[in-house]
């Protein structure tokens, strides 16, 4: 276990595997370990070919035989505007902002969007990724699903003209004062808000990979669907019909208009999609006008709803967007939403048993009592770690028995506790604090106001949690914290150490018996990110120079061996965001190395490989962010004076049947 000191309020990293050892002292150990398998290498790479694999309940240990080692050469940061990736592989922009997906699809006409063809189009800011063999319940590596989230638009990158300079603007007096009016105006018309709401939600398109090992897209496939924010869905779950659901449009608070901000997501045993939506506030106005002592404005203002008019005024062509025509529409969204990647008419469902945040993840985990464990985490500062765990039981021999699985279950809020072990608190109606006296009146109210209930339980206030997944081959579950500005030293705790978290961590989690239904856990720090010669990081005790410096943390898959692969977003090193792999057991635990590398403005997110591991595809999303339409650090990747475009990359090694990032 890592354990922090404080000099000041500059925090000092400890390892408590040698108990009394400074961090120098164990970097020193490990440095004369990593010399010992520098020297075996050769010999290592060529035993380690045939991939090895724990048992879930037999999870190595430090010191136990390393399995398959992360084979590549690390690359160095990027500031450039194109795309790096270590050598030996191949990065191909794959699928862009405004490709066609359908056999009718017009092709991306920049000059002449409409929402008619952004709806046939891939759409903006491709964030999580899924791939899904074909046929169901294959391995298949060269054929499937490719699913993305859009988790939002840019339209001050995609349509010319939209922002412009204010005249009335007046730059502050001094870097603390926040503007009097703001620096540009936004504007939006009808067509662009339309065009936006359809460059939103998910896409899922049938790929392909030829003889010659690249991927096409088969746009005339039976399969393929775009979901916007516009897609009728349905409420399902203990908080569905409940009167803070209803709107005029939807009396019964049951249908729902679209789903937004898709921002991490997870697949289910079963094949079915569970879709984040987190950043839902940011597209509703004029909270400022419910009265102060309105409990509906108290539960948007939790969310950060705007005051007055929203970022993209969509309010001013959508009543549904305006709280003082519909106060409650945001309680619809926040939720996991599901649906069948493989039945084009499957009706996504918003799982309200998952519980109302700034959603996460959902990857899930099958415990040994047949139950499905759903991990997700609510991105924001101070804001918590939940699982799920449904009532009823997995059957892997009859799908349509767990297509309704995720509407009955127990939510639970995490509390780390600081000597290591951890408690998974039930989130239930009449439980606890969970009464009437404090507000909730049915299981409903709990899961709408899911961070009310967390408080309520004293859950563990933690710095952003995003990505929240299962190692399949270890059992472990890491919970990434993308960073906290805003910690102070009063507030650190052992599960977040560090005062202004600038660069983020990863934590560790191991079930009680590996048993992802257990209510109880222990955990130790994985990584403490950030610049490794500051002291106040921790990289599995490798020295300074040995690792590729990781700030942000974001996404996370693992390989075939249980390697980590880490995408950040927003890293504050002044290089381009990246993707970055770590062995999780043996030797080389914790020993970071960056793969890829993104564009500036962008971030990496959805990490994603095929089952054989031979194709590994990730999102870059929204490249050139910070800048405008007719201004931007980025031109990828079509370069010239194209504006760019959110894309996802498709890596290979150079043998296009090789696994990607190992050596042979
Ligand atoms: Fe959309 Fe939490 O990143
Ligand atoms: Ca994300
Ligand atoms: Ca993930
Ligand atoms: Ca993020």
């Amino acid at each position: 276990m890592v354990t922090i000191e404080y000099e000041g309020d500059k925090a000092k990293v400890y390892s408590d595997a040698g108990r009394g050892e400074t961090f120098a002292e164990v970097l020193a150990r490990r440095i004369s370990r990593r010399n010992l398998l520098k020297t075996s290498a050769a010999t290592t790479a060529l035993v380690l070919a045939a991939p090895s694999r724990a048992t879930p309940g037999n999870a190595a240990t430090q010191d136990a035989t390393p399995t398959v080692k992360l084979g590549f050469e690390a690359i160095e940061g990027s500031t450039a505007d194109e795309i790096v990736v270590a050598a030996g592989h191949s990065a191909l922009p794959f699928l862009k902002w405004g490709d066609p997906i359908f056999a009718d699809a017009p092709d991306f006409d920049l000059e002449n969007q409409t929402a008619e063809s952004q709806a046939k189009q891939f759409g903006y800011n491709c964030d999580w990724l899924a791939f899904l063999p074909l046929p169901i319940g294959s391995d298949a590596s060269d054929n499937g699903l490719l699913v993305a989230n859009h988790e939002f638009t840019n339209p001050e990158l995609m349509f010319p003209g939209y922002l412009t300079a204010n005249p009335e603007f007046k730059p502050p007096q001094s870097d603390d004062a926040p503007p009097d009016v703001p620096e540009f105006l936004v504007n939006p018309t009808q067509n662009i808000v339309d065009v936006e709401l359809e460059a939103h939600g998910l896409s899922v398109v049938k790929i392909k990979r030829g003889e010659d090992g690249q991927w096409t897209v088969v746009r005339d496939s039976q399969y393929n669907r775009r979901v916007t924010a516009t897609t009728p869905m349905t409420l399902s779950g203990p908080a569905a019909g409940s009167d803070l659901m209803k709107t005029s449009d939807d009396p019964d608070g049951m249908n729902v208009l679209g789903t937004l901000n898709n921002c991490a997501g997870g697949i289910t045993p079963w094949g079915t999609v569970v879709s984040g939506e987190e950043n839902f506030q940011q597209y509703f106005a004029n909270l400022g006008q419910l009265a102060e002592d309105d409990p509906v404005r108290l539960a948007h203002d939790r969310f950060g709803v705007s005051e007055g008019a929203s970022e993209r005024q969509w309010e001013n062509f959508y009543d549904r967007f305006d709280l003082t025509k519909e106060p409650n529409e945001p309680f619809r969204f926040g939720w996991g939403v599901e649906f069948d990647p493989y039945d084009p008419e499957s009706k996504p469902k918003k799982r309200t048993a998952l519980g109302r945040n700034k959603h996460e993840g959902h990857t899930s985990f099958v415990a040994p009592g047949g139950q499905v464990a759903i991990y997700s985490g609510d991105d924001e500062r101070f804001e918590y770690a939940y699982k799920f765990v449904t009532t009823g039981t997995y059957d892997p021999d009859n799908r349509d028995a767990n297509m309704d699985l995720l509407d009955e279950g127990t939510l639970h809020v995490a509390k780390f506790n600081d000597d290591g072990s951890g408690e998974w608190l039930p989130l239930v109606y009449g439980e606890g604090e969970l009464t009437e006296a404090n507000g909730f009146a049915s299981q409903a109210d709990v899961l709408i106001n899911t961070r009310f209930a967390a408080d309520a339980l004293g859950a563990t206030k933690m710095d952003r949690p995003e990505d929240f997944e299962t190692n399949p081959v270890t059992g472990k579950v890491y919970l990434v914290c993308t960073n906290n500005s805003r910690r102070t030293l009063d507030e650190t705790t052992k599960a977040n150490p560090r005062p202004e978290n600038l660069h983020g961590h990863i934590i560790e989690i191991t079930e009680d018996g590996n048993d992802h239904a257990a209510t109880s856990f222990t955990w130790e720090m994985f990584l403490l990110a950030g610049d490794p010669s500051q002291g106040s990081t921790y990289y599995g005790g490798f020295a300074t120079d040995e690792v590729s410096p990781i700030s942000a943390p974001d996404n996370l898959t693992f390989d075939l061996d249980g390697n980590i692969w880490i995408s950040t977003d927003g890293n504050q090193l002044a290089i381009n965001d990246g993707l970055f792999a770590a062995p999780t057991e043996g030797e080389e635990r914790g020993y970071v190395r960056q793969f890829f590398s993104s564009v500036p403005g962008a971030e990496v997110s959805g990490p994603i490989f095929t089952p054989d591991n031979s194709s590994l595809f990730v999102s870059v999303q929204h490249p050139g962010e910070g800048g405008t339409f007719e201004e931007s650090e980025s031109h990828w990747p079509d370069g010239g004076n194209n504006p760019p475009k959110p894309t996802v990359v498709v890596i290979q090694a150079v043998d296009s049947t090789a696994r990607v990032g190992i050596s042979r």
